[in-house]
């Protein structure tokens, strides 16, 4: 089986019915039938926007978070079984934006990816260094840390996920890794999954991080670079159908 990339947008907290509207025609008219598997990550309002206007394209949808909780008193959360209800097929889980504004744990990223596993939603499980923990010499232990804790969790079903790395430095800053600094990061993160499942060679590794229709040709070039999470370019159709374009 020859393993396809994929590009996918993490729209973070922007959109409106309108705009989501005129973004998603957009994308829909574009990449025709693309080389690459290709996703938009939305806010859980619009999820049912998503589908009502994604079913049926090349185009699947997912969300940016998911409980770890199956149902109960959790104010404000919103469990696998509900996006499932939605079409949902990815669900972003250990964003560092979580990590940092919610204080989300190792654990409970990994809590996170269960959970969406269990209900056949392929979590993208994040992981990433700060620029002190890079400077540090961290980075590698960092990024073994925090998937380690989604192996332990998930056993051989990891070779369900997808991985993306995303240096937190990089992220919104205009800073991308170079494709032989994320290329790097790639290989340790495939190597690690190995030892877990005999599937890691398929297992999409994508990178993000101020990934736009200029790098990203470069980036998805590398061997171990598998597609890429998109913050900023997903957010116009143009930029977002270049990187489509540009994957392999
Ligand atoms: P940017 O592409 O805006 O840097 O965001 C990357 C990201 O966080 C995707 O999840």
């Amino acid at each position: 089986m020859v393993k396809k990339q994929l590009i996918a947008g993490n729209w973070k907290m922007n959109g409106s019915l309108a705009a989501n509207q005129a973004l998603l025609d957009a994308v829909r008219a574009g990449p025709g039938s693309p080389r690459c598997a290709v996703a938009v990550c939305v806010p859980a309002p619009y999820l049912a926007q998503a589908s009502e206007m994604l079913s049926g394209s090349a185009i699947s949808w997912g969300a940016q978070d998911v409980s770890a909780h199956d149902a109960g008193a959790y104010t404000g959360e919103v469990s696998a079984a509900m996006l499932k209800d939605f079409g949902v097929r990815y669900a972003i889980v250990g964003h560092s934006e979580r990590r940092r504004d919610h204080g989300e744990t190792d654990d409970l990223v990994a809590a996170k990816a269960k959970c969406a596993l269990e209900l056949g939603i392929t979590p993208i499980v994040c992981v990433g260094e700060t620029l002190a923990e890079r400077d540090a010499g961290q980075t590698q232990a960092v990024v073994m840390r925090q998937l380690a804790a989604v192996i332990a969790a998930n056993g051989p079903r990891v070779g369900d996920i997808v991985v993306a790395y995303e240096p937190v430095w990089a992220i919104g800053t205009g800073k991308t890794a170079t494709p032989g600094q994320a290329q790097q990061v790639h290989a340790v993160l495939r190597a690690q999954l190995s030892v877990a499942s005999d599937r890691a060679a398929q297992i999409a590794i994508v990178y993000g991080g101020s990934m736009n229709a200029g790098n990203a040709a470069e980036l998805l070039a590398q061997p171990d670079i598998d597609g890429g999470l998109i913050g900023g370019a997903s957010l116009s159709a143009p930029d977002f159908l270049k990187i489509i374009a540009a994957a392999l």
